[in-house]
């Protein structure tokens, strides 16, 4: 695709992945349901979603661990891997949620053996295994069997394996998970980098704060279904005129005022033992609180607005999909 920039000068955008109507079933499961969506050569874009999202599954079929099924088709560079996904396993370097690093093989062995599966040179797989382990600072660790290292650096490890080919891609399957703030930030800072150099990145999380810091686009997935695609800005501004209210109540609240209360707002209480709700309409939703509440015999004891933040834009956009499915099964 090329577009004329503001300035008129000519300005190429490549599209690194494009995916199209991806399916897979386990079962009557259907874990990953018609998902499709592009990536820019130089992006770094995150499927964020909950637990049992689809966004694995979404990542072995694209990366050929599993068939594709009916009308799914994907394009790296342009070219068309559907019938053929091992021909382009050169252009992904891969970390995925299960290592497959041998545990019973030292670092050295493992980027050796990695190296060999692509048909490096010997001498090139030592110079290009020397310079990660210094960049990743794992250098000292050569020799030490890989199931000795602690959760971090044998995630490092992992990112030294994915990038030893040198691919233009990264797809990253939680790189982050269960590691200490240190090495998160770490691991944060080396994928920044490695998007400076002009990689191009596909990364799952559930960390909200991880995909709003270093993404440049939201895929939010949910029951296998791609329910949003935004930058992190965009998705915020559109949720901007929402508000987050909290509120306590004074005393203990009988079950029928509860009743009463919650035609007007959902409720749910929180760990403080604030109600919290959210509101398009902040003076209206409040208002009509106060009211019910003083014609109720309701005393509220204190009041909070807060912006909304992009974690509560998720929990938004998942509850919104689960109230449209009830909708839908009504
Ligand atoms: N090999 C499999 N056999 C049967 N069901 C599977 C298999 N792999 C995944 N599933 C199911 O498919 C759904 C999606 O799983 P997937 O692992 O893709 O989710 P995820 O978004 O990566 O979750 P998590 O955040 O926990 O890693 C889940 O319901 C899961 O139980
Ligand atoms: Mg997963």
């Amino acid at each position: 695709m090329i577009e004329i920039s503001q300035n008129q000068n000519l300005i190429t955008e490549l599209v690194a992945i494009k995916v199209i109507n991806l399916i897979k079933r386990f079962g009557s499961l259907v874990a990953v349901n018609d998902v499709s969506f592009e990536i820019n050569q130089g992006e770094i874009v995150g499927i964020l979603g909950p637990n049992g999202a689809g966004k694995t599954t979404t990542i072995r079929l694209l990366t050929g661990v599993f068939q594709l099924e009916n009308n799914a088709k994907i394009e790296i560079f342009g070219d068309d891997i559907t019938h053929n996904p091992t021909k382009y396993k050169k252009n992904f370097g891969i970390v995925p949620e299960i290592s497959n690093a041998f545990s019973d093989y030292s670092v050295w062995q493992n980027l050796m053996f990695s190296g060999g599966i692509y048909g490096i040179s010997k001498d090139e797989i030592e110079k290009r295994s020397k310079k990660l382990l210094t960049q990743f600072n794992l250098i000292d660790k050569m020799y030490f069997k890989t199931k000795t290292l602690s959760k971090g650096l044998k995630q490092r490890l992992n990112l030294c394996l994915a990038l030893l080919h040198d691919p233009p891609i990264l797809i990253l399957d939680e790189p982050t998970s269960g590691l200490d703030p240190i090495s998160v930030n770490l691991m944060r800072n080396r994928i920044l980098k490695l998007k400076e150099e002009g990689k191009t990145i596909l990364i799952t999380t559930h960390d909200m704060r991880e995909a709003q810091n270093m993404c440049d686009r939201i895929l939010i997935m949910n029951k296998g279904k791609i329910i949003a695609d935004e930058s992190p800005d965009t998705l915020r501004e559109q949720f901007k005129s929402t508000s987050t209210i909290l509120f306590k109540i004074d005393g203990v609240i009988s079950s029928e005022q509860e009743r009463i209360l919650s035609k007007i707002v959902k409720l749910v209480k929180d760990k403080n033992g604030y109600y919290v709700f959210s509101s398009t309409n902040a003076l209206r939703d409040i208002s009509n609180l106060f009211q019910t509440s003083k014609e109720n015999d309701i005393k509220i004891s204190d009041l909070k607005i807060k912006e909304t933040s992009l974690e509560e834009v998720f929990i938004h956009l998942i509850k919104d999909d689960l109230t449209s499915e009830e909708g839908m099964a009504k």
